[in-house]
């Protein structure tokens, strides 16, 4: 990446896809950065749907100094989940129209830098605006579902756990009091990752994830294994989270472990719970801001510097990604991105597998 700074006036920043706690932390830390340079940020509402259509927000404005603020109520949703501009899933971004409609709406407002927050599709979004378009991009990776790949983490992903660990907290109370199973659904559409760390978090008694490719007679096999040992060992709760990506519905599971139990344990009683939306909102944890605040102003110097097509990453310091001046930031060019987080869904990345190895390794100690 060339290190000039460039005299950028005015920069743009969206959100996309899945919104994810701590994307409105990103878009403080862009804002407040971009305002301390001297440089107008632009928020493009919905998503690539604004960009193309025309539709921005002010998220700083101009003293009759010159000098640049940031809006007060920027200033205040950093704490808030969601996104204050908005997000959308953009079929027509997709499309090669769309994406030109997008850089003559650029263009012609004299923007000469964009920020995309949000995940998977998003990121391929602005690698492809980057490459037409010629101008400016940068992503921050922001999904719950922690698919993204080259960085250890997204915006959201703590907070995403927080709430799964909350949630299964309450759910094992209820479930000691009567005695029960529980099968828990939690998001991640494409990857079990939340499921996975989860699990752990709480000592659920087993996991499914769509990556093990299990059919559904294992799948209630698995269910009923753990009931069984679990109440031999004189445990009162059972529980079993289920990731997203297993297509096999939660009730049907339940229903069928019921019925396949019943000659043995008669009085067995399984529940069901789709933690679903509430995993993906909520104010952001303190680690969500915190990794918001340092991707935003790293996202931000990239672009001053003249970077583009480019993602910062959360790593740990040794990596062999570009150092930014944050040891815990890194740049990663978006193909090299997109490439690794093809992997690390289709199940051939080395992360996906060690993740795998590990459960594996935990699931015989997390049934005791
Ligand atoms: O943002 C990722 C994700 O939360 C997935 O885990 C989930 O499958 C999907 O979004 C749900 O999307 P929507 O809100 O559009 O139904």
């Amino acid at each position: 990446m060339p290190h000039t700074l460039r005299g950028m006036k005015k920069i743009a920043v969206l959100t996309s896809g899945g919104d994810s706690p701590g994307m409105n932390a990103a878009i403080r830390a862009v804002t407040k950065l971009g305002a301390s340079k001297g440089v107008q940020v632009f928020g493009a509402l919905e998503g690539y749907d604004g960009l193309m259509d025309g539709h921005f927000r002010e998220l700083t404005k101009v003293l009759a100094d010159g000098q640049v603020a940031v809006d007060v109520e920027v200033d205040a949703a950093g704490n808030q989940g969601g996104t204050l501009i908005g997000s959308a899933r953009s079929a027509r971004f997709r499309e090669l129209k769309g994406r030109e409609q997008a850089t003559q709406q650029l263009r012609q407002r004299g923007l000469e830098g964009l920020i995309v927050i949000g995940g998977n599709g998003s990121l391929t979004g602005a690698h492809f605006l980057a490459v037409e378009s010629g101008l400016p991009i940068i992503g921050i990776p922001g999904s719950i579902d922690n698919d993204i790949g080259c960085t250890a983490t997204a915006l959201g992903v703590d907070t995403a756990l927080n709430t799964i660990v909350h949630a299964c907290d309450s759910i094992s109370d209820t479930a000691r009091a009567h005695r029960r199973a529980f099968v828990v659904e939690v998001m991640g559409r494409d990857c079990g990752y939340l499921a996975m760390a989860s699990a752990v978090a709480v000592a659920a008694d087993a996991v499914l994830i769509r990556e093990e490719g299990k059919s559904e007679v294992q799948l209630v096999e698995a269910i009923a294994t753990v009931i069984r040992t679990g109440y031999a060992r004189g445990k009162r709760r059972i529980l079993v989270i289920k990731s997203e990506g297993v297509q096999v519905p939660c009730t049907t599971l339940v229903r069928a472990t019921e019925e396949l139990m019943r000659p043995e344990l008669p009085a067995v009683e399984i529940r069901a719970t789709v933690l679903g939306h509430v995993v993906r909102g909520g104010n952001p944890s303190y680690q969500d801001r915190a990794v918001a605040g340092r991707l935003g102003f790293a996202a931000v110097s990239a672009l001053l510097r003249g970077g583009t097509d480019a993602m910062v990453a959360w790593l740990p310091p040794v990596s062999g990604g570009t150092v930014t001046e944050d040891s815990s930031v890194q740049l990663f060019g978006l193909e090299r991105v997109l490439e690794e987080t093809r992997s690390l869904i289709d199940g051939t990345s080395p992360v996906t597998r060690r993740r795998l190895a590990l459960m594996e390794k935990a699931s015989g100690v997390l049934a005791l």
